[in-house]
């Protein structure tokens, strides 16, 4: 667990370049989420759909975000990621269990998510709260090296 305290907030409109910065380093390993480099910080931070975005903060620094697109359907669909130099210590487990609270509060009945098979971490976190396998999309994913990656589909019932 991190030392500081994790401070786990919605998304505020001067989150916006933290979370495209954020976003561009994350892509930028080419490994945990889909999108790969170049990432256009500027549109990026001007489109964020900050409604069920959240993000997590030490020290007044934007270390992690999760984000739960509501449906009409009574589910939300959820992304998240962590800054490198803070994996680990316990920033992705105050995210979902934020991300949970919220989704609860907003009367969905379901959050479901997509995660790269080799994720360990990732399905590790999602499993710690109950997240279950529902399936694969085979090579559902093109990557610039010209690889196509499988999609894990999970889901938790609220
Ligand atoms: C996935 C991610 C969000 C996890 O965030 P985090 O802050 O490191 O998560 P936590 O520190 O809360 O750890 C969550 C659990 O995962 C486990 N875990 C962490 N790293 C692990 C690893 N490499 N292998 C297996 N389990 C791991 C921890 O043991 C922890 O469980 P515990 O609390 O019972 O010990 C983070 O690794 C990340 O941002 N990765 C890159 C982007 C990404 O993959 N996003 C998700 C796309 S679906």
């Amino acid at each position: 667990m991190a030392t500081e305290p994790i401070q786990v907030r919605p998304a505020e409109d001067s989150d916006r370049r933290p979370l495209a910065l954020l976003f561009a380093a994350v892509a930028e390993e080419r490994d945990g989420i889909a999108a790969e480099p170049p990432i256009d910080v500027e549109k990026r931070a001007a489109n964020w759909q900050l409604d069920g975005m959240f993000v997590a903060l030490v020290a007044g620094e934007v270390v992690g975000d999760l984000w739960v697109e509501q449906t009409s359907f009574g589910y939300g669909e959820i992304g998240m990621m962590v800054a490198a130099e803070w994996r680990g210590r316990g920033v992705g487990t105050a995210l979902v269990a934020a991300a949970i609270d919220w989704a609860r509060m907003h009367g969905l009945h379901k959050l479901t998510l997509s995660v790269f098979p080799h994720n360990d971490a990732a399905i590790a976190l999602y499993r710690k709260f109950g997240f279950v396998e529902e399936g694969r999309r085979s090579k559902q994913i093109r990557r610039a090296s010209g690889e196509l990656w499988d999609l894990m589909e999970m889901g938790l019932l609220l």
